[in-house]
Parts: structure tokens; C-alpha cells; sequence
């Protein structure tokens, strides 16, 4: 017996779409013109950032730094590495957090402590999915798309072992028994 994995359609483009543009219009509201720094979480943030800051009215800068804790498999590891640090200067700046998913919450929660360390003026955090069903540290976040369930889910830049970033809905990734 082995297994077959298959995709679900959990959100697709269009509601993904719709969120955005909603979480777009709350930022939008909130810093009224404020020049803004958005750091995107490497690797799966990239998608959503990108459709994002594409609707965000202020003038902002764009980086990223690189986290990851996952490796190829589904369970968090637990020690997150950097493997890029923000580039830009931060001392000072109104600073937006764009995550695609929190699980743990882990990689959020290590990254709001770290940015804090550049002084910038403020540090919010803007996540398109969340898992609370597996969180293991408090956290804040600020923008929130969707809440999930306990699943593992791929596309939109979610992953599993680098494959599936580029589908354009959000899927629940399911193993099929089969004989
Ligand atoms: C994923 C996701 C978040 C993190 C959330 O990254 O993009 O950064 O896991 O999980 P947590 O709340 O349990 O910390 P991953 O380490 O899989 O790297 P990737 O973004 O390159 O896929």
C-alpha cells in the first residue's frame, strides 16, 4: 500500500484577491500617507507581498530577510534560521512585517524581536494566513487575512519541500491512502 498526494482548493484566487485588497484598504486607512518600509519573509511571502504593495498608496520601501525553520518538511524545526538580513535602514522607520502564513508563530514572534533591534519607530506585523490551532507563543498581528485550519496547505508561495509557490489558489496538500 502506498499513498497518492492530491490538491483541495481551500481559497481560491479570487477570495485570495478579495482579501488583499481588504487588508490593503485597513493599512491604507491606518497610515494615512506615512512613508512605510514592508519586509517580506523569504521565500513564501513573495506573492502576497508583491499583489499587496501593488495597492498600498504611500510611498514605501521594499526588503526582505530570509527565514526558515520548516527545511522539507511539514513540522517546524524549531530553530529558525536567518539566511538574509534586512538590507535597508530601519532606525527611524514605520516598519510592516508581510508574512504568508503564522503556525507556531515562532518565525513572527523571533522576527518582531529582531527588527525591534534597529530602532525603527514602529513594528507591525501583516499575515495573510493564520494557523492558530498550532501556536505556541503569543502574538499580535496586526493585519490578519484569514484564519485556517489545522492543514497543511500549498500555493501563493506556500510550499512543501520548494514545490507548488506558483499556484494561484491556496490548497490543502492531502495524502490519499491507496492499495
Ligand atoms: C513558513 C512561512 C512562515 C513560517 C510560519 O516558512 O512562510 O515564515 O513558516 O511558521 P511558524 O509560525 O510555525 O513559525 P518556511 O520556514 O516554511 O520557509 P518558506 O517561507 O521558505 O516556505
Amino acid at each position: 500500500m502506498g499513498s497518492q498526494t492530491t490538491l483541495k482548493i481551500l481559497i481560491d484566487s479570487q477570495n485570495i484577491e478579495d482579501v488583499v485588497c481588504r487588508l490593503a484598504d485597513e493599512i491604507n486607512r491606518d497610515y494615512n500617507g506615512k512613508p512605510l518600509t514592508v519586509i517580506g519573509v523569504l521565500c513564501g511571502s513573495f506573492i502576497f507581498l508583491a499583489d499587496l504593495v501593488r495597492k498600498l498608496k504611500m510611498p514605501l520601501d521594499v526588503d526582505f530577510v530570509g527565514l526558515s525553520s520548516y527545511g522539507d518538511g511539514r513540522e517546524t524545526t524549531e530553530h529558525i534560521h536567518m539566511t538574509k538580513c534586512p538590507g535597508c535602514e530601519l532606525a527611524g522607520r514605520e516598519v510592516l512585517i508581510v508574512e504568508d502564513i503564522t503556525d507556531t508563530g515562532l518565525t513572527s514572534a523571533f522576527l518582531t524581536e529582531h527588527l525591534k533591534r534597529y530602532k525603527p519607530a514602529s513594528v507591525k506585523l501583516c499575515v495573510l494566513l493564520d494557523k492558530p490551532a498550532r501556536r505556541r507563543v503569543s502574538l499580535h498581528i496586526d493585519y490578519l487575512g484569514l484564519t485556517v485550519p489545522d492543514e497543511f496547505l500549498v500555493g501563493y508561495g506556500l510550499d512543501y519541500a520548494g514545490k507548488y509557490r506558483n499556484l494561484t489558489d491556496i490548497c490543502i496538500l492531502e495524502d490519499e491512502a491507496e492499495c
